[in-house]
């Protein structure tokens, strides 16, 4: 174990391991979960001891407050395997700080750095086996907070269950996307739980994503809630728009999520000479660049599909297709970073961490 995290925690095993059980080469994302899982409480005031233990359902008072209030917040990061069995996180102090803001915003204790960080370190270790080698393999880690206090009275809890579960993942999305453009419903508002990764923002998406879905769309491009007419991000990913030469991507703010992948990209561009400009994309702009040609390339930027290229959007019920690109941009950062998290490339930007 790292060490940088003083505590150790214990550990009960699994009599047997499923690992064998399992078919990596035809993983559906998230679904598939390994054999241990990490748990820590919170009571009377203060964190208690973690523990790793058989990944196990688990049971909560049928009043407690994440059923009903929704006091839940969670992170998406992923491990990866190099070719000497050396097994890595990606800048997952990004991950941590922002748990923690997600927690503060939702009314929840932040968890320390000894049982997040220190606790994945020791998780991974348990779960080597689970890593696999390879561009494309990576194992996906799930840390999550609920409130898990009874009482069916609107106020936050005073118990809380930290927990970290891990899933072996091949690439998230496959196939074409195609997207809609927001012009009713939004996924956050000022002042609002935007900027967190809580659990609620993500059931208020699936509706207008089930109405998207219904018309062949995959995801939905959300717009600022206030006039509908700011491009701001996708289902779980920011959004980058390449206009002649430059990408565009919305400055975060309240209603955005500051994207790890988001900021990697910004960081790798620049170094990559292409020009990236972080303000507001109007949809005008975009239908006036896909009706004069100028508009190149969407795609949308998140950890778990790290980058998806976006074929045509659809706005005021008329579809614009992308042209189509032998070498895009998106796919060119996609390697390059996909080559750094993988170990496959220098990181010189210091963003990989070993297990
Ligand atoms: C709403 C939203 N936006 C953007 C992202 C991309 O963030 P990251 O690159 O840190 O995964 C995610 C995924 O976590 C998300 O849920």
């Amino acid at each position: 174990m790292s060490s940088k995290y003083n505590n150790q925690i214990s550990i009960s095993k699994a009599d047997n391991s499923k690992i064998g059980t399992v078919d990596f080469e035809n993983l559906a994302f998230g679904n598939t979960f390994t054999d241990h899982m990490l748990v820590c409480d919170f009571r009377n005031g203060q964190w208690e001891p973690a523990v790793i233990k058989p990944y196990e359902p688990f049971l909560i008072d049928p009043s407690a407050k994440v059923f009903h209030y929704g006091q839940a917040i969670f992170e998406g990061m992923k491990s990866y395997k190099d070719e000497s069995d050396d097994v890595w996180l990606f800048r997952p102090e990004e991950n941590y700080d922002r748990f923690n803001k997600s927690a503060v915003r939702l009314a929840m204790p932040e968890v320390p750095e000894d049982v997040f960080l220190g606790g994945l370190h020791q998780l991974l270790e348990v779960e080597r086996d689970w890593v696999k080698k390879g561009k494309g393999n990576s194992l996906y880690i799930r840390p999550f907070m609920i409130a898990i206090g009874s009482g069916v009275i609107a106020a936050p809890s005073t118990q809380y269950r930290f927990m970290i579960i891990l899933s072996p993942a091949r690439s998230y999305y496959s196939g074409e996307v195609k997207v809609i453009i927001a012009e009713h419903y939004s996924r956050a508002a000022n002042g609002g739980i935007g900027a967190a990764k809580a659990a609620g923002n993500y059931s208020a998406q699936f509706y207008p994503t089930k109405l998207a879905n219904e018309q062949g769309f995959q995801q939905i491009i959300w717009t600022d809630d206030a006039t509908h007419t700011k491009l701001e991000e996708a289902g779980t990913m920011n959004v980058f728009f390449k206009i002649n030469d430059t990408l565009f991507t919305a400055p975060t703010s309240e209603r955005i999520l500051d994207g790890v992948t988001r900021k990697s990209i910004i960081e790798l561009a620049a170094r990559e000479n292409i020009k990236v400009e972080e303000r507001s994309v109007l949809v005008s702009e975009l239908v006036e660049a896909a009706e004069n040609g100028t508009l190149k390339e969407i795609f949308g930027a998140g950890t778990a599909a790290v980058i998806n290229p976006i074929v045509g959007f659809s706005y005021k019920d008329k579809y614009y297709e992308l042209p189509k690109l032998e070498n895009s941009t998106a796919l060119e950062l996609k390697e390059k970073l996909t080559n750094i998290q993988h170990k496959l490339a220098e990181d010189t930007f210091g963003w990989t961490v070993k297990v």
